[in-house]
């Protein structure tokens, strides 16, 4: 709460006490790159152990290095790692820190090196490894669709287009539709992944550097498949953060339709669907509610993740070459997103898995009559020869004699074309989607 009472209000206007500390706030990213401190510690070490290979430093300083550098490491996974805030990012800490453990030596390991180098080496590993993850995350999504789609492929229940009742399809269908979006979201995490996928250490502040180097060894090392090009494009580049964030924001608008459909399915108007406790809660009032809150949150917070696009666009969009700090901001624009991202995926697979059609009132729904109006226009077609746009105004006018009685079971079973909605097509579709989950898992995608 916040009152002026309030000893614990943390809102008051900045004063000039606290102006100095607000400024260093300001500049520092340590609270936000801290998070990449195991990238940070695996790229410094790869430099040292290049440095010693190619006598530009004496191996011993470079073993000394490399320890030291673990030492730090172990530290700060055991949570006693001396956190200098006043020191602005990961970097100088992990430096600082080596010059408290080594000695002197430790002013060796920045040889041929810059902030800016290292920086961007760091982050791309670390995106690297988001997108992984994502793209992990988006294949657990896609089993619990596919799962669904298995249990209910025969269950009929109306499709929608203006979000009016339009034809009937079978559940299994909806469930698929789901699976070939978060399918080319999975690709959109691969190629993020791919564009991070260059190493820029070599390339110095903007430049280059005048030590003889060997950049292949070092990204090797890191598991890099290829270093940059040009040193000024690679301590300015930023554009894996935009394809992951552009990935990021393609899934969650994704996410927010799925949301919007099992708000809309779970409601007691539709009742196609019942939520599970685990992902929904009652009202503290209504002993009668089941609130979607879960659905909800992932659409309302599928804006943020699309406003870290944005605002990363605009940070770029102004950068004169070649590094900037402006660039700083990149860390927290795609760590927040990644975040988000994975927390909706995983909500949303446990949702899904976990959801009940209610069959009975899904098929109650799909056995409208108005909804075969164009199975009987294509059965007078099929059966009179007349066009079909005859056929078309004679339904609508309701009067369509002497045509056989369609059902909905008839109307999904006659859609029998590849992509369609009969169920030995879903049936065909879903085979070849376990296929293609089960080769991602043996390439160690999920
Ligand atoms: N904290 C900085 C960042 O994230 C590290 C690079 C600093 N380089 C510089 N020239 N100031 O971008």
């Amino acid at each position: 709460m916040s009152s002026p009472n309030n000893p614990t209000n943390q809102d008051t206007p900045p004063s000039t006490v606290r102006g100095a500390e607000l400024a260093s706030d300001f500049t520092s990213s340590l609270a936000v790159d801290r998070r990449m401190y195991r990238e940070d510690i695996a790229a410094s070490i790869a430099h040292a152990r290049m440095l010693g290979t190619q006598s530009i430093i004496p191996n011993d300083d470079a073993a000394a290095i490399i320890a030291g550098l673990s030492e730090i490491r172990t530290e700060i996974e055991a949570g006693t790692f001396p956190w200098r805030p006043e020191l602005e990012d990961i970097h100088m800490n992990v430096e600082a820190r080596l010059f408290d453990l080594i000695g002197e030596v430790a002013g060796k390991l920045h040889t041929a090196r810059s902030r800016n180098d290292q920086v961007a080496t760091d982050f791309r590993l670390y995106a690297m490894r988001r997108a992984t993850e994502s793209l992990a995350r988006c294949r657990r999504l896609q089993r619990a669709l596919l799962d669904q789609a298995e249990k209910h492929r025969e269950t009929l229940v109306p499709g929608y287009t203006h979000l009016q009742r339009a034809q009937p399809i079978v559940f299994g269908h909806v469930f698929m539709a789901y699976f070939e979006m978060l399918g080319r979201d999975a690709a959109s995490f691969a190629t993020a992944r791919d564009s991070a996928d260059v190493c820029p250490l070599g390339s110095g502040a903007l430049a280059g550097t005048t030590y003889p180097i060997d950049r292949e060894a070092v990204a090797h090392e890191l598991g890099f498949s290829r270093i940059s090009g040009n040193s000024m494009d690679a301590v300015s580049d930023r554009d894996f953060v935009l394809d992951y964030l552009f990935a990021a924001a393609k899934t969650m608008t994704h996410l927010s339709r799925l949301a919007e459909d099992i708000v809309i399915w779970s409601s007691q108007e539709f009742g196609f669907v019942r939520l599970s406790d685990r992902y929904s809660t009652g009202s503290s009032m209504m002993p009668q509610k089941r609130n979607p809150d879960y659905a909800e949150l992932i659409r309302g917070k599928s804006g943020a993740v699309t406003g870290a696009l944005m605002s990363m666009l605009m940070t770029l969009k102004g950068i004169p070459m070649t590094y900037n700090r402006d660039l700083q901001e990149d860390k927290r624009q795609l760590m927040e997103a990644a975040d988000t991202a994975d927390a909706a995926l995983e909500a949303a697979a446990g949702m899904v898995s976990e959801m009940q059609v209610d069959t009975t009132r899904a098929a109650e729904a799909a056995s409208a009559p108005a909804l075969v109006a164009t199975d009987i226009a294509d059965r007078m077609v099929q059966g009179q020869g007349i066009p079909f746009r005859q056929a078309y105004a004679q339904v609508k006018a309701g009067d369509a004699a002497n045509t056989p009685a369609v059902t909905a079971r008839d109307s999904v079973e006659m859609r029998n074309v590849p992509g369609g909605t009969a169920p030995r097509q879903v049936a065909v579709a879903i085979m070849r989607a376990y296929g293609e989950l089960n080769a991602a898992k043996l390439s160690g995608e999920w």
